[in-house]
């Protein structure tokens, strides 16, 4: 019993042990492995450099790991735009998932090793505002090809006075985050307001307006599970296939042709794919009703029908005996 007892002890101390292990893990282990590349190696060390920046990270983290999307304000107050920072926003992005690294933007060697030799070359026009857009746009061409034909780049290009938006404004340059549907109006009000004169009914018709998008994609996942259940059935669904078809590439186009920031011309597209979705469903209902697969006699019915003839069949052979 003693034994026993000491044992569990033992294999207690040792699961507090593992599991202090584990979670200290996180702490150490969380930004990204990136090998031969100088520059996120050695700004990652300049990482937690105040207990804020510290706290504000683990905010984050956490935050991504329960799925819960932070508003590109939310906690930015508790630390200040320093170089460890930017790392910090950076190293939990999209972008540091996948590879697009400092230099990517910044330029600077990434595999000189001393400070002195990696900064040889970092440019500051890339990352100046009113260039993301060909700075981001050589990766994103299809947001800036459409974002070419907004009124915020042709403010931005003209260089007047007066506020105009770049990428970075909306998405800013390390955390790159996207605004959703419910932070888009105290958002877009910064500048869409009664006092600037700036088209402020836009703010509420782009939260509608990407309140749609949430519809479409709704609308499109009920149309498919319509269908696959008709076509188990056996039922012909060519033609609600290729609606829901035409409804998924409109869906697929949306982040681009948001940034036209035409928002009737927005609305119009994602109405368009609303109605691919209902005409899939409608065509896949009268598919139901058709005369060929429903009135045609069903299992039983063939047999019962088979019985029959077969019975007929042995009583004319009977008879012709
Ligand atoms: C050996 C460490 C080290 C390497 C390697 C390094 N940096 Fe830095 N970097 C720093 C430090 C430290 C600062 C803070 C600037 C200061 O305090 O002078 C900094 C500052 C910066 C800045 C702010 C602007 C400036 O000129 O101060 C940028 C941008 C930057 N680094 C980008 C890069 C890029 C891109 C690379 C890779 C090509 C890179 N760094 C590689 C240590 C490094
Ligand atoms: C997708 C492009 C992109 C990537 C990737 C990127 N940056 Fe930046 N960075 C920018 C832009 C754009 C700015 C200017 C931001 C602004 O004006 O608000 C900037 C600003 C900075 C600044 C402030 C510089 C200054 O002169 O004020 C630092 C420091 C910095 N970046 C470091 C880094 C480091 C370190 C990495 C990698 C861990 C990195 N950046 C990755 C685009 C990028
Ligand atoms: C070297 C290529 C490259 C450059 C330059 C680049 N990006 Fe990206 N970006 C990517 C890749 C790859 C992804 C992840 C895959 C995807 O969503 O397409 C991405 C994703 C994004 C996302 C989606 C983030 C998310 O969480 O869904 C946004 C927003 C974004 N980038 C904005 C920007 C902005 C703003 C700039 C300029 C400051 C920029 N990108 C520069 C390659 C790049
Ligand atoms: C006025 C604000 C604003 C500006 C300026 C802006 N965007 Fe966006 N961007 C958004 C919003 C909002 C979304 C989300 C749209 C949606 O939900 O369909 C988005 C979506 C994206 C996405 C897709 C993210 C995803 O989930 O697939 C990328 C990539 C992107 N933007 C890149 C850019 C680039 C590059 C520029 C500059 C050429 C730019 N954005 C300019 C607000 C903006
Ligand atoms: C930094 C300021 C700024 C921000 C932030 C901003 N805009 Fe704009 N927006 C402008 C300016 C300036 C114009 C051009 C107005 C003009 O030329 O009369 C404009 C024009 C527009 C237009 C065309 C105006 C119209 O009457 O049809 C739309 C749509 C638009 N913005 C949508 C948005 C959306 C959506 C957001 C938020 C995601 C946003 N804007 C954020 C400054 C901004």
């Amino acid at each position: 019993m003693r034994l026993k007892n000491g044992s569990r002890i033992i294999i207690g101390i040792v699961f507090v042990l593992l599991a202090i292990s584990i979670l200290q893990v996180p702490a150490t282990a969380a930004a990204p492995n990136l090998p031969n590349n100088s520059c996120a190696d050695c700004h990652r060390k300049l990482l937690f450099s105040s207990e804020a920046q510290r706290q504000f990270i683990d905010i984050r983290i956490k935050h991504l790991e329960s799925g819960i999307s932070c508003s590109i304000v939310c906690h930015e107050d508790k630390l200040n735009k320093s170089t460890a920072s930017t790392y910090a926003m950076w190293s939990i992005s999209s972008h540091a998932l996948f590879d697009v690294t400092c230099e990517k933007c910044h330029g600077g060697n990434k595999s000189a090793v001393l400070k002195k030799d990696a900064h040889e070359g970092l440019s500051s026009i890339n990352i100046a505002r009113a260039n993301t857009p060909e700075t981001c746009g050589k990766c994103h061409e299809s947001e800036l090809e459409e974002f070419k034909s907004s009124q915020h780049f042709k403010k931005l290009e003209s260089g007047q006075e007066g506020p105009s938006p770049a990428c970075i404004t909306c998405h800013q340059a390390h955390s790159v985050k996207v605004l959703t549907a419910s932070e888009i109006e105290d958002f877009c009000s910064n500048c869409h307001n009664h006092i600037t004169g700036i088209n402020p009914a836009v703010p509420k018709n782009a939260e509608k307006a990407l309140d749609s998008v949430n519809e479409l994609e709704v609308e499109i996942s009920k149309a498919r599970s319509t269908i696959i259940t008709a076509k188990a059935k056996g039922k012909d669904v060519t033609m609600a296939e290729s609606d829901l078809e035409s409804a998924k590439t409109i869906l697929k186009n949306v982040p681009s042709v948001w940034h036209r920031f035409n928002l009737t011309y927005f609305e119009t597209e994602v109405q368009k794919g609303i109605e691919n979705t209902r005409k899939a469903e409608k065509e896949t209902a009268e598919s139901q009703t058709t005369p060929l697969p429903t009135k045609a006699p069903g299992f039983d019915g063939i047999l019962l029908i088979s019985a029959f003839i077969a019975t007929y069949l042995l009583g004319i052979r009977r008879i012709s005996r």
